[in-house]
């Protein structure tokens, strides 16, 4: 079996991708430093796939604990590097912290790799590149905007820190932006954990509909839009971890066009924040009581992808829709405890 190294591999999108690595018959070893999630996640991965991954607990920003990695485990054939920390508004809050984790971890990683001869990584970027985009739906050729915040800052540097380490090392990349992944594994067992009161939309609407927040803000009803609220482009985590299998043997086949290839991962459909709240209440029989607040800071107005790129040098597609997003994040926030 091929071993795929995957960095912030107990995270909501790493656990994810390690369950359908295990279903596609890979041998995923996952590393993370716990600082955002918790070992129990390999017991849920073993529940779902009746396998338990490898685990080692690593902290990414230490060089040495990265060779001592690569030392112990030759096998490794390709990487998925999640590992990041990811709140916005933190992230204008402790900048240097941001910028220090970010970009050392994937430094220490693209030098360990470089070291081992490693050349396959997918990369987790982030829609969050190209600002307020000039035209929708937006493709990858669309230029990267001045980011709004140190935390999309560090997704465009280490963008451009991997495509600069694939044109004289032997590392071959792709770099996966994701618009806004919602939902949870169908099995309800693993899901996004928000701490305190959530910042995105899904856990909020949840956390509303189960009473545990009066109502949801709907940050800003005066855009350029058909509704007036923003437009995302909303995509299932499970279809998400499916496109990082499809990049990673793109890359183990040897099928890529180029050493650094980028590709847009959404569903390419807008929908605004009233239809998805609308969709919410339909696809679960839960009211969501809401008011209109202010716009928020740092927010664009319409973002979604064109995916006609993905499609086709991927062989990738997303195939859930809001029903299963909203249905699955609705189970899921029902078996969280620690809110009631
Ligand atoms: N929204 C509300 N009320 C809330 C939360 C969100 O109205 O309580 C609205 C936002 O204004 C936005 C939409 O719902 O229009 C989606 O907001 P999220 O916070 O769920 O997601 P973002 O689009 O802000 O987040 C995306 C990516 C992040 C990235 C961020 C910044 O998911 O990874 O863009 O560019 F960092």
């Amino acid at each position: 079996m091929r071993k795929i190294l995957v960095t912030g591999g107990t995270g909501y999108i790493g656990s994810h991708t390690a369950i359908e690595l295990i279903n596609q018959g890979y041998q995923p070893l996952l590393i993370d430093n716990l600082s955002n999630s918790k070992m129990d996640r390999l017991d849920q991965i073993e529940k779902i796939t009746g396998v338990r991954p490898e685990f080692e607990k690593i902290e990414m920003c230490d060089g040495e604990q990265m060779k001592e990695l690569f030392s112990r485990h030759q096998d490794i054939e390709a990487v998925i590097h999640f590992a990041a920390v990811l709140q916005v508004g933190e992230s204008v809050e402790k900048p240097l912290f941001y910028y220090r984790n970010n970009l050392v971890s994937t430094l220490n990683l693209l030098d360990s790799m470089n070291g081992s001869g490693i050349r396959p990584i997918v990369f987790s970027s982030s829609c969050t590149v190209y600002g307020n985009p000039d035209t929708l739906p937006v493709t990858e050729n669309a230029p990267v905007k001045e980011a709004v915040s140190p935390y999309g800052n560090t997704k465009k540097m280490c963008e451009d820190i991997i495509r600069d380490s694939t044109i004289s090392t032997t590392i071959q990349a792709i770099s996966l932006r994701y618009f806004n992944p919602i939902g949870n594994h169908l099995s309800a067992l693993i899901g996004e954990e928000p701490h305190g009161e959530p910042t995105h939309l899904v856990p909020y609407l949840t956390q509303t509909a189960r009473g545990i927040r009066p109502h949801l803000n709907i940050f800003g009803n005066d855009y350029n839009t058909p509704d007036g609220t923003c437009l995302r482009d909303y995509i299932h985590v499970v279809d998400l971890a499916k496109a990082h299998i499809a990049a990673i043997e793109r890359l183990l086949d040897n099928k890529q066009d180029k050493n650094y290839e980028v590709f847009n991962i959404g569903t390419g459909i807008g929908y605004s924040v009233l239809e998805m709240v609308q969709a919410f209440e339909k696809a679960t029989g839960m009211p969501v009581p809401f008011k209109f607040a202010p716009r928020r800071s740092g927010d664009v107005e319409a973002v979604y992808a064109d995916t006609h790129a993905a499609e086709k040098s991927l062989g990738w597609k997303a195939e859930l829709g809001l029903e299963d997003m909203f249905r699955s994040a609705w189970e899921w926030e029902q078996t969280l405890e620690h809110h009631s």
